[in-house]
């Protein structure tokens, strides 16, 4: 009972001690503070989500992105405004798509800018489970799924897309918890493309595994996919680097708000798959 209450206080704590947020207000022209006016009418929820009460709209996807622009355009150094106006579009058009998606999104605006702007979400690189059992791909619960396509969402930021602007992330779950995110970055000549699931297995062999135990044990159990309009469906090129290291490996495809989710075990995309085992069966003793 006492843990509870403390956990209540300093949930609310949390809440209430929130920066507060500046939005443009279009009669004055000027960029104001709306935290005290706006308090008594919005109110977040555990989950993290933030719902308005009546009929305030202080985050008007206008006005947040005049706030974006005249962020960008004054108070930013050279090399600041090169990455941030990079993104800038992107967030702009995940913004638009999410705000015709569900209205109610329009008032997280400035919370979704934040992220994007300042890359303020935090890596998930461990998701902690039961010691006595590892993951394997059936057995990964509901609450890890969601850490790995929010990690995944996070690595789409850093995208480099300058020719196609078609933003991928994604994120590679191993056995023991650890998460391995990646995104697409292109190349002016067009082939030399590194799709998001790709960059995400480089990270994963030479980060800190062996490649061989790597492969042998099975170690990656899923991989989550994220684009905007969701069914991100790896390419073939991906399915079968996937496939060296696992063809059971769960493959999480979702939406860029975590909706729209299609989970597939890599087997049912690369149908006899061609992998280590054909070269092992040719082998003359
Ligand atoms: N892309 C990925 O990153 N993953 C996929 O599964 C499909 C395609 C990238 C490659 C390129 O940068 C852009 O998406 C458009 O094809």
């Amino acid at each position: 009972m006492f843990a509870f209450i403390l956990k209540t206080i300093v949930f609310f704590a949390a809440v209430f001690s929130e920066k507060d947020l500046i939005v443009y207000n279009e009669e004055s022209e000027k960029f104001e503070k709306t935290k005290e006016k706006i308090d008594s009418k919005i109110k977040k929820t555990t989950d993290g989500q933030i719902q308005t009460q009546g009929d305030i709209d202080p985050f008007k996807l206008e006005n947040t992105w005049k706030y974006l622009k005249n962020y960008i355009e004054n108070s930013l150094n050279d090399n600041e405004k090169l990455e941030k106006v990079s993104i800038k579009d992107a967030f702009y058009k995940d913004f638009l798509y999410l705000k015709n998606k569900d209205k109610k999104m329009k008032v997280f605006s400035f919370e979704m800018l934040n992220q994007w702007v300042e890359n303020r979400q935090k890596q998930i690189s461990k998701v902690y489970f039961s010691k006595t059992k590892e993951l394997t791909p059936t057995n990964i619960n509901k609450n890890i799924k969601q850490k790995l396509i929010l990690e995944a969402q996070r690595a789409r930021s850093f995208a480099y897309v300058p020719y196609s602007e078609f933003h991928v992330g994604s994120a590679i779950l191993t056995k023991d918890g650890k998460i391995y995110s990646g995104c697409n970055f292109e190349n002016a000549a067009y082939g030399n493309t590194i799709c998001a699931e790709r960059c995400a297995i480089a990270k994963a062999i030479s980060s800190e595994n062996r490649g061989i135990s790597f492969q042998k044990n099975s170690n990656i159990v899923a991989i989550a996919i994220v684009i905007r309009g969701g069914g991100g469906s790896p390419c073939g090129n991906c399915r079968q680097v996937l496939n060296e290291f696992n063809p059971d490996m769960l493959v999480i495809m979702s939406d860029i708000d975590g909706e729209n989710v299609i989970e597939k075990p890599l087997t049912d995309l690369l149908p006899m798959g061609f992998g280590p085992a054909n070269l092992d069966k040719a082998q003359v003793k």
